[in-house]
């Protein structure tokens, strides 16, 4: 059994783009600028948004980090959006999801700029991306086919099924599977909370990609003998032994399912290091594209 190291591979893609960064410097070129925009002050959502500002330094780009109220309107946040999209100093932004209830989430991603949306929420994006045009890919299913790739794991002809289909996780990375593309050409099956017998749908599947939020959910008689797990989990759980006070759970019973898996991402240290680096790759890729 292979373990899918998505910290190490991590890694070596924020490696890469530091060199790519010292050399656009010694070319008289401009840093990459990534800002992030986080709502209220939920726990989670702000430590990926420290860790996204962290990897930022690493790389040596700049960053911008703007927290803002609760209790801010959805038309002072569409103006924060706004200066985001007219300032020529940054190349690419982020607005951290969820949102505080009252806030329209559609409106708010509709009004980045689609060449500033280093997410690839807005619907320019996920259109491009759906037809196969160069587009920025949602860096958490961008982050599923890199680590696919980088550890060369067939996707060719084989049976795909991805649990959960969001927005920002599951459709996605069910459309770049079935593509004909790098880490494509899989017939894939999206199943969600409305799937029946979904223990014989993944019992045949060749690759599962997990992104429910449900600790634990995938058992070890879900699975076959030979499966190649991506566990998208990360989900909070108390745990007073623990310094935090929580532990991070996947989707996956790992202990179990990883002995019938060929290879397995671990939580933590799997999928969830790669979104990070993938956002800044496509922030590199935004800057790249205003030279
Ligand atoms: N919330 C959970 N994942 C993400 C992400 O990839 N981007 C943003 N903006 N918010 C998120």
């Amino acid at each position: 059994m292979k373990i899918l190291d998505g910290k190490k591979i991590s890694q070596d893609i924020k490696d890469e783009l530091k060199k790519l960064v010292s050399n656009r410097i010694a070319n008289g070129l401009k840093k990459p600028h990534l800002a992030a925009i986080i709502v209220g002050s939920d726990g989670a959502s702000l430590t990926y948004v420290g860790s996204k500002v962290r990897a930022c330094d690493y790389v040596g780009y700049d960053s911008t980090l703007i927290q803002l109220e609760e209790s801010i309107t959805e038309e002072l946040l569409l103006e924060q959006i706004n200066r985001l999209n007219k300032d020529k100093s940054v190349d690419g932004f982020i607005v951290q999801l969820p949102l505080p209830k009252g806030i329209d989430e559609q409106k708010i991603l509709l009004a980045i700029d689609p060449n500033k949306d280093v997410d690839g929420f807005h619907p320019t994006n996920f259109g491009k991306m759906s037809l196969e045009m160069e587009s920025f890919i949602p860096a958490t299913p961008y982050g599923i086919i890199e680590l696919l790739d980088r550890y060369k794991i067939e996707t060719s002809g084989k049976n795909c099924v991805v649990i959960g289909r969001s927005n920002i996780v599951g459709r996605p990375v069910s459309i770049l599977l079935s593509q004909k593309s790098k880490k494509g050409d899989a017939t894939v099956t999206l199943a969600h909370s409305r799937t029946k017998n979904l223990k014989s749908i993944t019992r045949n599947a060749d690759i599962i990609i997990s992104a429910l939020g449900i600790p634990e959910f995938l058992k070890s008689d879900m699975v076959k003998e030979g499966v190649v797990i991506i566990d998208v989990g990360i989900t909070r759980v108390p745990n007073d032994s623990s310094p935090k006070g929580y532990s991070i759970i996947g989707d996956v019973d790992y202990k179990k399912v990883s002995k019938k898996s060929i290879a397995i991402t671990p939580v933590p240290g799997g999928v969830g290091p790669m979104t990070i680096s993938m956002l800044l790759k496509n922030t590199f890729l935004a800057c790249q594209r205003k030279d």
